[in-house]
């Protein structure tokens, strides 16, 4: 245990400006606005552990602190970072268990990542001025009640917010991001980023609150997108996915995209229970495969009117009674459409006859058909017999291509420590 590591040159400094020396020399600060007031600059190369109270009151002082923060242990109940403006490097606050209150009223910026992870009686958490931070990563905090950024807080790098009792987040308004992921946030009812225009690397939303309305009204595209057990989502603005684009087990009663034009990957929709409407009529191309599955209320499937290309294979299931997709003209995989409604095959049936399904493996089946169209499978019913028919003419259970892989992507985001400065 490496207690005072770097207390070498600056104690002496730090200690002094814990009571506030005036000095009004102008240091440039590193960035435009707002910026830090304060001239003091402490420097730990090698960075500064804090286990107690005095640790901490001997960095108060420091407007500008160049180096990493830790504070941790059991023998820190509040920390109050008084006149701190810019931290150059991290502040991670870990497994200190008695801490109830931590309060940064000063801090504007931090370069790389502000973590705070397993504080299990951390009630009051302050950064009220906080407007820039590389990576943030809040993880296990049960007794949190609410996150304001009360000026803004304008940019950042990556956001993980998980396990926490979080009802509401309010204050941000950054416009860019490379990877948001909010999850298993029991009681936050609430998650809105009005500002927010693209994602460079993923945006999940997923084990939150069963009530938790989602709304990204300004984004225009995000590299992927997962949403799970969200009751609303509103990203009117949404014009492209880049990669994979799933709703899983959510309560939306409507999936309203209609400026949505491309999904690079996947799209999945699956296991939405309440879900009775589609709009994605803008949707001109699926560069993976298509899935909508187990969407018990889903009665058709249209509102994809514009859709002419699916890189991957298509994989319908559930108690749909139409499936309507006017414009397909190819369909790089194969197509499993299983309805337990009255779905009349004779469309999906024409595309495969004319060669637009060009991946192995097409299947159509449904009651409408004949009692006969499961046992069709096992039997050699190579229905090639009259058009119309619209019993199965599959040549193989095909499994569906594209893997949904929709977990709470926690694991990837150590990889994001983005330096602004
Ligand atoms: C230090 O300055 C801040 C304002 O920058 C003020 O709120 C605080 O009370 C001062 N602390 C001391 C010990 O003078
Ligand atoms: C948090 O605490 C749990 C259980 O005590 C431990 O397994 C985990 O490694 C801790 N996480 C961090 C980041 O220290
Ligand atoms: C969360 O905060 C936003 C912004 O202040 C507010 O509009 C919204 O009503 C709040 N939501 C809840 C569930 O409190
Ligand atoms: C988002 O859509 C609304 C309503 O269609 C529009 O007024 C607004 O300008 C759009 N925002 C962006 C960034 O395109
Ligand atoms: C995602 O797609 C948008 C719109 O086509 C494009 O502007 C953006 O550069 C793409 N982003 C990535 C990460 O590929
Ligand atoms: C779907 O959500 C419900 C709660 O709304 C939960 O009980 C169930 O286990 C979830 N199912 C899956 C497959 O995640
Ligand atoms: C299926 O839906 C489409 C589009 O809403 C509609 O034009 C068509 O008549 C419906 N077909 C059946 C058999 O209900
Ligand atoms: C997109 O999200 C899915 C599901 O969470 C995941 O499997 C995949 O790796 C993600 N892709 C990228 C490029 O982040």
């Amino acid at each position: 245990m490496q207690f005072r590591t770097a207390l070498v040159s600056s104690i002496l400094a730090a200690t002094a400006l814990a009571s506030n020396s005036t000095v009004t020399s102008a240091t440039s600060s590193s960035y435009a606005t707002p910026s830090a007031s304060g001239t003091a600059t402490c420097t730990y190369s090698k960075g500064y552990t804090a286990t107690a109270a005095a640790d901490i009151q001997k960095i108060v002082g420091c407007s500008t602190f160049d180096g990493d923060i830790y504070i941790e242990g059991d023998a820190i109940t509040s920390v109050n970072l008084a006149n701190v403006e810019q931290i150059v490097g991290s502040l991670t606050v870990n497994s200190a268990t008695q801490l109830t209150s931590f309060v940064a009223d000063s801090l504007i910026a931090v370069s790389d990542t502000l973590t705070l992870t397993n504080l299990t009686i951390l009630e009051d958490l302050e950064l009220p001025r906080l407007y820039k931070v590389g990576s943030l990563q809040f993880q296990a905090l049960p007794a949190v009640g609410v996150l304001s950024f009360t000026n803004g807080l304008e940019e950042v790098g990556s956001i993980l917010i998980s396990d926490t009792s979080l009802t509401n987040i309010t204050g941000m308004v950054f416009t860019t991001a490379d990877t948001i992921d909010i999850n298993n946030n029991n009681d936050l009812e609430s998650f809105e980023i009005s500002t927010l225009k693209t994602v460079s690397t993923a945006l999940g939303v997923t084990y939150n609150s069963e009530d938790i309305d989602v709304a990204f009204e300004d984004l225009i595209w995000a590299n992927n997108i997962t949403f799970r057990d969200v009751s609303s989502i509103s990203m009117d603005n949404l014009t492209a996915v880049n990669a994979s684009l799933g709703f899983f087990n959510t309560s939306v009663e409507s999936i309203v995209l209609d400026n949505l034009e491309t999904v690079g990957g996947t799209l999945s929709i699956t296991g939405n229970s309440d879900l009775a409407e589609i709009d994605m009529s803008s949707l001109t191309s699926i560069g993976g495969a298509f899935i909508i599955s187990n969407n018990n209320d889903l009665q058709s499937i249209n509102g994809f009117d514009s859709l002419k290309t699916v890189g991957g294979a298509i994989t319908f299931t559930g108690d749909f009674t139409n499936a309507t997709l006017s414009s397909l003209s190819s369909v790089k995989g194969g197509a499993t459409i299983e309805s337990t409604g009255d779905l009349d095959c004779s469309a999906f049936n024409k595309l495969s006859k004319k060669g637009a399904i060009q991946g192995k493996g097409y299947k159509c089946t449904s009651p409408h058909t004949s009692v006969s169209a499961k046992a069709s499978k096992s039997t050699s019913s190579g229905s090639s017999s009259s058009s119309d028919s619209s019993s199965s003419s599959s040549t193989s259970t095909s499994k569906a291509a594209g893997d949904i892989v929709a977990t709470s992507f926690g694991g990837i985001f150590a990889a994001f420590a983005l330096s602004f400065f």
